[in-house]
């Protein structure tokens, strides 16, 4: 048993999507969640930026004592894979289970990628799905607005500017009878009712989720899982904590939020 904290980061709030699942699968483990929400997008960011970010993202994780970090963002799992070789605590990405949910999942081995601008620019979802089955049919797009979008809270289906926005960037897959849609960005999911809505009929696979669902995996194996606690959350983010609770009474289990302001 292990009871120290998971670590979950992302650029911003999409990164809640992995802490959603996490506390449904793991209702006993403390979670430390940091949204670096003060240089959010890092998807339009170089690799160098990118790989700065998310290694200070991982010291603070670690100055608070958590026992295993979750990049529950897309970018930084593409862009900075190996960035947890140096770190002393397990460390998963997104990126391979989503892989994996995505490849079990297509009937048709057409599969959508969509992330953001460096994600795809990275060719990692690519690369790791046609090693993974070499007759994979991948279809990529990018999609910048859509991050914006979630941190601007605009993600109801009938608001014209998301309506738009997923027209836009879901077009050209909509045309390739995909039967599967990695959200390669763990804000994405916070969009997907209005992409079902477009993609009609479609599988999308939640990275954060994936994320989640691996880590559980890995604490079960290398016996770590916190089986006593009353759990703890703590959420930090780069930005003003105003409008945080607001946003992530939306789709977290809680009602009350134990958020602060730091400086990285
Ligand atoms: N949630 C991040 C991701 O998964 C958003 C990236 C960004 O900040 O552009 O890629």
């Amino acid at each position: 048993m292990d009871k120290r904290p998971i670590g979950v980061f992302d650029s911003g709030v999409g990164g809640l999507t992995a802490v959603r699942e996490l506390i449904r699968l793991l209702p006993n483990e403390n979670v430390v969640y940091l949204g670096d929400t003060a240089r959010v997008p890092y998807g339009t960011k170089s690799r160098e930026t990118i790989e700065k970010y998310a290694k200070q993202d991982a010291e603070f994780l670690l100055s608070q004592n958590v026992k295993i970090i979750i990049a529950a963002c897309g970018t930084v799992s593409a862009v900075a894979p190996h960035i947890g070789k140096t770190l002393p605590v397990p460390y998963i990405t997104v990126l391979e289970p989503t892989v994996t949910e995505a490849a079990r999942a297509t009937k048709n081995g057409h599969i959508g990628v969509i992330a953001t601008a460096a994600t795809i620019k990275s060719g990692s979802y690519e690369r790791l799905l046609s090693e993974t089955n070499p007759k994979l049919k991948i279809f990529s797009q990018a999609c910048p607005l859509f991050v914006p979008l979630v941190e601007e809270g605009l993600t109801d289906t009938d608001n014209p500017v998301t309506k738009n926005a997923v027209e836009m960037y879901l077009k050209n897959i909509k045309e390739q009878d995909v039967d599967t849609v990695i959200l390669g960005c763990t804000h994405y999911p916070l969009l997907s009712e209005a992409i079902s809505q477009y993609l009609d009929g479609t599988v999308l696979i939640n990275s954060g989720g994936a994320a989640a669902a691996q880590c559980v995996k890995l604490l079960i194996e290398k016996d770590m899982l916190n089986t006593e606690a009353k759990p703890v959350y703590k959420y930090f983010i780069t930005d003003s904590i105003d409008g945080f609770s607001k946003f992530a009474k939306r789709f977290l289990p809680q009602s009350e939020f134990d958020v602060k302001q730091i400086i990285l």
